[in-house]
């Protein structure tokens, strides 16, 4: 029989007091991992850190800001020290400035690729630390849909995106002679916290955006994606959980499309 069983293994997961974030963290719970559940918002992974307890499941709620590299780095000297390993971190943090290209700033365009590439990079390379002696670990990036194509509505998230495609591969070649895998996941559209901070999520942005109501905005978006529904939290953490397990050991410099066939490329 094949399983999914994590039990012994120690995860990091950072953004997962958010939607996608939460669903790999619980799905990797539920797998026998004791999870790091690490968010700016330590509100948001208390609450998530305490449904997995409530499942059964092994959760240490983190308050981390991941641009913070020496906060990035004393958290995984701490993980080591209390489990002797780290054996998966999985960088999920990110943040959307959606706006027409011509309106977009340059501080937006840097605050974008500090959190959703440059603290990748960081998160990374504490990781790896401590991953490279042991000759062991699996690192996945959560990508997007828009690390496949360019956008006026979101261009410097696509542009963070596509950046975080080229690192993932990259950090992969470099660490692959030491036993580590390292992979992306491009989820295609998950109603979450995302983007709410500019008055709404992706759906409700591009509803003000067209000028159609929101019902019809989600149906038409719908209507696009060949399985006709948006993913889950959960769908995204399957993935993971896969990449991290043994049965993904020979998959590495890979991104892995979960968008119900949204992008085929
Ligand atoms: N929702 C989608 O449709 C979608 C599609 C493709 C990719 N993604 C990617 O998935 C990831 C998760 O997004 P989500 O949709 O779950 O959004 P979300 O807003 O629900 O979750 C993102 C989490 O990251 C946290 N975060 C932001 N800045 C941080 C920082 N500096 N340090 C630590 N944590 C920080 C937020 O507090 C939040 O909890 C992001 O990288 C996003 O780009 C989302």
């Amino acid at each position: 029989m094949i399983t999914m069983d994590m039990s012994g293994r120690v995860s990091l997961i950072t953004g997962a007091g958010g939607g996608i974030g939460g669903g790999i963290a619980q799905v990797f719970a539920r797998s026998g991992a004791k999870v790091y559940v690490a968010d700016l918002e330590y509100a948001d992974a208390k609450v998530k850190a305490d449904q997995i307890h409530a499942e059964g499941g092994m959760a240490e709620a983190v308050g981390l800001d991941v641009t913070r590299k020496d906060d990035v780095y004393a958290l995984i000297d701490r993980i080591e020290k209390d489990n002797g390993k780290i054996d998966h971190l999985v960088n999920c943090a990110g943040i959307a400035i959606n706006k027409p290209y011509m309106e977009s700033t340059d501080d937006e365009f840097r605050k974008i690729l500090e959190v959703n590439l440059i603290s990748v990079d960081n998160c990374c390379k504490a990781a790896l630390q401590k991953m490279i002696p042991r000759k062991e670990g699996k690192i996945v990036n959560i990508l997007s849909a828009s690390s496949r194509m360019g956008s006026d509505f979101f261009s410097h998230y696509s542009s963070s995106k596509f950046g975080l495609l080229g690192l993932t591969q990259s950090i992969g070649l470099a660490v692959a002679r030491h036993n580590i895998n390292v992979n992306g996941i491009c989820p295609g559209i998950i109603v979450t916290k995302l983007g709410e901070k500019q008055g709404g999520g992706l759906v409700e942005q591009l509803s003000k955006r067209s000028g159609k109501p929101r019902e019809m905005m989600e149906d038409a978006i719908k209507k696009s994606i060949p399985l006709r529904r948006f993913q889950s939290g959960e769908d995204i953490g399957h993935m993971a959980l896969f990449l991290c397990s043994e049965l993904a050991s020979n998959i590495t410099c890979q991104a892995i499309n979960v968008c119900g066939g949204m992008r085929m490329n």
